[in-house]
């Protein structure tokens, strides 16, 4: 039976690998919304992934949300993290302070026993606050880490909940709407064609200054986030999606 089992959610990855155009795809069973442990899974599996692929020195751009937060929960001590940085990569969300990325990327650096900066700067500014902020230099120095992150860890939030998480004015979110968004990463917005409807006004690592270099670890899980998965993956291919049984099945019926 756990053979079985165990060769179903291969195919699942294999075939939701093919379907994204993913090159590596990680399935954990169940359904993270309907069972919290599932989103442990998820977890755990994505701090294998950061452990399979990082190296002694590494800088890590790690952004904020419930499903990063239980990777963070998920971390140990291991060899694999000596001298590695670990840097948010967005300043605050206007989302409560456990789930921000700064929150996040000190509790997975602290467990590592690895080092941190924080970006000490309020995200979705004014295009004047943002130029302004972009010239301290603590902001550069992070920036610049930023920049230089080998490894970058982020998830996906379904557009209308992320929308009303944060702190989002009644036009835009009317605005969001009408463009059909589905998908939210990074303040990204985008339609299910993965096109970008909107993109937030931030200080922190910007989707177009990612280099091919760069390995991109994408978890999100739950069949509620399967179109919001779909949709951004079109927007932007990682290199490594880890999810779960019930948005990967979701993600597939659909096609
Ligand atoms: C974060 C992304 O990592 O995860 C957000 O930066 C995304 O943009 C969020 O929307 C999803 O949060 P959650 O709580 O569903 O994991």
């Amino acid at each position: 039976h756990t053979v079985k089992y165990a060769f179903g959610l291969e195919e699942l990855e294999r075939k939701l690998s093919g379907y994204l155009s993913v090159p590596k795809v990680i399935v954990v069973s169940g359904d993270s919304d309907e069972l919290p442990v599932v989103k442990k899974e998820l977890g755990r599996a994505t701090v294998q992934q950061m452990k399979n692929r990082v190296s002694p020195g590494d800088v890590i751009a790690v952004a904020g949300g419930t499903t990063l937060a239980s990777a963070a929960d998920m971390m140990v001590p291991d060899a694999k993290w000596n001298n590695t940085i670990f840097v948010p990569a967005r300043g605050g969300l206007g989302e409560k302070v456990e789930i921000q990325a700064n929150t996040i990327s000190s509790a997975m650096a602290m467990k590592a026993q690895a080092s941190y900066r924080l970006l000490h700067v309020p995200d979705q500014l004014s295009e004047d606050t943002r130029r302004s902020l972009m010239q301290e230099p603590g902001v550069q120095e992070v920036l610049a880490l930023l920049k230089s992150a080998s490894l970058v860890v982020h998830g996906i939030g379904e557009a209308k909940t992320m929308a009303g998480r944060r702190t989002t004015s009644a036009s835009l979110r009317s605005r969001l709407e009408e463009e059909s968004a589905v998908a939210e990463s990074f303040g990204y917005y985008v339609n299910q064609d993965g096109k970008v409807v909107h993109r937030e006004n931030t200080v922190g690592l910007q989707w177009d200054e990612l280099r091919p270099d760069q390995t991109v670890i994408t978890v999100a899980g739950g069949s509620s986030k399967a179109k919001a998965i779909d949709a951004y993956m079109r927007y932007r291919p990682s290199s490594i999606l880890i999810t779960d049984e019930g948005a990967a099945k979701a993600i597939l019926n659909q096609s």
